[in-house]
């Protein structure tokens, strides 16, 4: 529904463009006319494709509205931006050109190939017929620009980007338009340049506009070309309606420069000193070590992987709530970097593993070690953000699950179900682990059970749980309050977020399958469970998606939607076509920009930070923030009813958009980005900065650093 609005604008925004020149050449045609018949003839011509652009504009209104429909954000750089160009020329073609044209169109002609007189002339060439039909052509022009490429938040700038050539070519149209006017009303005028003369100025219109194109296109590829090295510091500051604040001293601004001086005392902490615990002894230890290796799938296909410990997903890294955690990474890759990160687990900033900002990434042949304690029960996973795009498909991942203190139910089954595409010779093949097929486990009835699911892939994934009724235990780690019984629902889980389901084994088989939808169908890999790992389950005939916004019962939260807020942000995403490091691509961006343009959220430790995601684009993206847990307030202006709905990777789909809120209570600078990685690695992410927090490291080409 939605992306169909958005095509639709796309394709109205052209048609608008290519009547609105129509009916402007054929205005400005008029007057040279020269016979009767044929003035009248280019008059009606011009009155039907401008009763066709009329109904284009009537078009660009209705999806506007439409848009509208799903939220002020939604329409608001349409109705303060390109409908204002479109419809005041408009207006005016409606007052002042279709009356003159239909003058000229009704006017009696008695005998149809006697010549066109002065008074013709002069009406027919009238610059109130003419220059508002050529103005309306220019604003269309602009909205169709607009379309194509979705500005930012509307800005006074950019208003004044846009009607300055607006104006200032009107104003030329109108200039030239009367000086034609004045000429053909006289007796003996000239009726104007032959043919050979305007198909000069046609060609040298089209050089023109080409070489203007093609300047374009050389600038912009430059201009997309990334630093060198550059420092997550280097960048336009958004503070949130909040007070201006700075990272401290000895921080390297490469741009803009204007956030030094407010609120700096001088006292900046390093993302180096934010580490877990450095002393005692840890609880577990593990050592994980990066290598190329080759993995069989249960097809019999092999992957060329890239694994932690040989085997991809990595191993199940297992701890008890409150452990202390040390994990050793071993980089034995013959040619990459690597670090980890704790996907979902709110770690000391040190210990976050992120390449170029909490760390440099691992080289070949060298070790690191993370250190910190495991406070939060759940689902989490581990994997490299080091060109993470590249090596968490490659295999570079595993689940991370921290099991509560207390005693978990008697002989529980407890199953970690890792989603994950796999790149084979035979072109992308889902599975779960290295699973491919239908897997088969013995579980006796009776048993409770527990699915952790967890989704490693770009897109989300739909899971669908048949012949048993379930629930929904917990989302992204955090225990839901009062889960209650499903049956027959689907549970979208987003790219890089787990959610828990349990239930107690049924008599009869059990059957988990996944569907990516539109990104690549149902796949054939699933889980069957049954008391001897055979059978069949019935047939899921799921057709209703879990909410996560309605389920469980209301409990307290440290904050909700009624909490004053110390600062608030708006994530605003759009496509458009574009170059990123001087690749053509389509980019995803946020309030318009691209990685490193996109801002710096600056926060203060303790403030209260509210977020609101807006997706005008027409894919799914699903937000990471690092360190943190988002509370859900609302989703579509709706506020959230259900259990607090804790996440820490949101997915946003075309057309919704999400109110979350935060608490700033883990300083650092942490990443915040689109966990499709491929959107990611084209810029679609920023990062959250803490006031006084500097960090040492640098991201780019010379550095090594690439954590997308
Ligand atoms: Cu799972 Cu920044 O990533
Ligand atoms: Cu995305």
């Amino acid at each position: 529904m939605f992306e169909t609005i958005l095509s639709t604008e796309v394709a109205v925004a052209l048609l608008l463009l290519v009547t609105w020149w129509i009916a402007g050449y054929l205005v400005g045609r008029l007057a040279f006319r020269r016979t009767g018949g044929r003035l009248r003839f280019t008059a009606w011509s011009g009155l039907v494709v401008l009763g066709l652009a009329g109904s284009l504009v009537v078009a660009r209104v209705a999806t506007t509205q439409q848009l509208w429909s799903f939220g002020w954000l939604f329409a608001q750089d349409r109705v303060t931006l390109a409908l204002p160009l479109l419809l005041l020329p408009a207006g005016a073609v409606v007052l002042f050109s279709v009356p003159r044209l239909w003058r000229l169109a009704r006017s009696p002609v008695e005998d149809r190939r006697a010549k066109v007189d002065a008074a013709g002339r002069s009406a027919a060439s009238d610059p109130l017929l003419v220059v508002p039909v050529q103005a309306t052509a220019i604003g269309a022009t602009l909205g169709a620009y607009l379309a194509f490429f979705p500005p930012g938040p509307p800005s006074t700038g950019m208003g004044l980007a846009l009607w300055t050539p607006l104006i200032v070519a009107t104003a030329a149209l109108w200039v030239r338009q009367r000086r034609r006017c004045r000429e053909l009303s006289r007796p003996e005028a000239r009726m104007g340049p032959g043919l050979g003369v305007r198909l000069l100025w046609a060609i040298a219109g089209v050089l023109v506009l080409s070489v203007g194109l093609t300047a374009w296109f050389v600038w912009s590829t430059q201009a997309s070309t990334l630093p060198d090295r550059f420092s997550m510091m280097a960048h336009e500051a958004d503070y949130g309606g909040g007070p201006e604040v700075g990272h401290g001293t000895g921080t390297g601004h490469a741009r803009g420069g204007n956030h030094a001086g407010h609120g700096d005392d001088g006292q900046a902490v390093s993302v180096t000193e934010l580490t877990g615990p450095h002393t005692g002894d840890p609880d577990r230890r593990f050592t994980l070590t990066a290598q190329e290796s080759q993995i069989q799938l249960s097809s019999g296909e092999t992957v060329d992987a890239w694994t932690f410990d040989g085997q991809s997903p990595g191993p199940d890294l297992r701890v008890r709530q409150g452990d202390l955690v040390e994990v050793t990474l071993v980089n034995e890759l013959s040619e990459a970097g690597v670090t980890i990160h704790w996907h979902g687990i709110d770690v000391p900033n040190a210990e976050d593993g992120v390449a170029g900002v909490t760390q440099d990434a691992v080289q070949p042949g060298e070790t690191y070690t993370y250190r910190f304690r495991a406070d939060q029960v759940g689902t989490y996973w581990y994997h490299s953000h080091q060109a993470s795009s590249e090596q968490v498909e490659k295999g570079l991942f595993g689940a991370f699950v921290v099991e509560p203190r207390e005693p978990e139910p008697e002989g529980l089954k407890d199953i970690t179900v890792t989603a994950h595409t796999w790149e084979t010779s035979d072109g992308p093949v889902a599975a779960i682990g290295s699973s491919d097929t239908l897997e088969g486990r013995a579980v006796a009835p009776g048993t409770p059970v527990r699915l952790r699911l967890l989704n490693t892939d770009n897109f989300p994934i739909k899971f669908d749980l048949a012949g048993t009724a379930f629930r929904v235990a917990a989302i992204d780690g955090t225990d839901v309050n009062a889960p209650t019984d499903l049956t027959g629902q689907t549970v979208k889980v987003p790219a890089g977020g787990r959610y828990d389901l349990t239930f107690t084994m049924p008599e009869t088989p059990v059957e988990l399958s996944l569907d990516y939808g539109e990104f690549g169908g149902k796949a054939r890999a699933g889980m069957l469970l049954s008391h001897d790992g055979k059978g069949e389950a019935p047939a899921a005939g799921n057709d209703s998606e879990f909410d996560p916004t309605t389920y469980g019962s209301p409990e307290p939260a440290p904050f909700g939607p009624s909490s004053s807020f110390d600062r608030e942000f708006v994530q605003v995403f759009d496509s458009r076509p574009g170059f990123y490091d001087e690749q053509f691509n389509i980019l995803w961006t946020i309030n318009g920009e691209v990685f490193p343009d996109t801002p710096m959220l600056m926060v203060q430790e303790g403030d209260l930070v509210k977020t609101t995601f807006v997706n005008r684009s027409p894919l799914d993206h699903s937000m990471h923030l690092h360190g943190h847990h988002m509370l859900v307030l609302s989703r579509n202006g709706e506020p959230a009813t259900g259990s607090p709905w804790w996440t820490d990777t949101l997915n946003v789909a075309p057309g919704e958009s999400y109110e979350v809120a935060f608490k700033a209570d883990n300083p650092g600078v942490w990443m915040d980005h689109c966990h499709n990685l491929d959107h990611a690695t084209v810029g679609m992410m920023l990062h959250l900065s803490y006031e006084g927090v500097t960090t040492p490291f640098e991201v780019g080409d010379a550095t090594d650093n690439h954590p997308e």
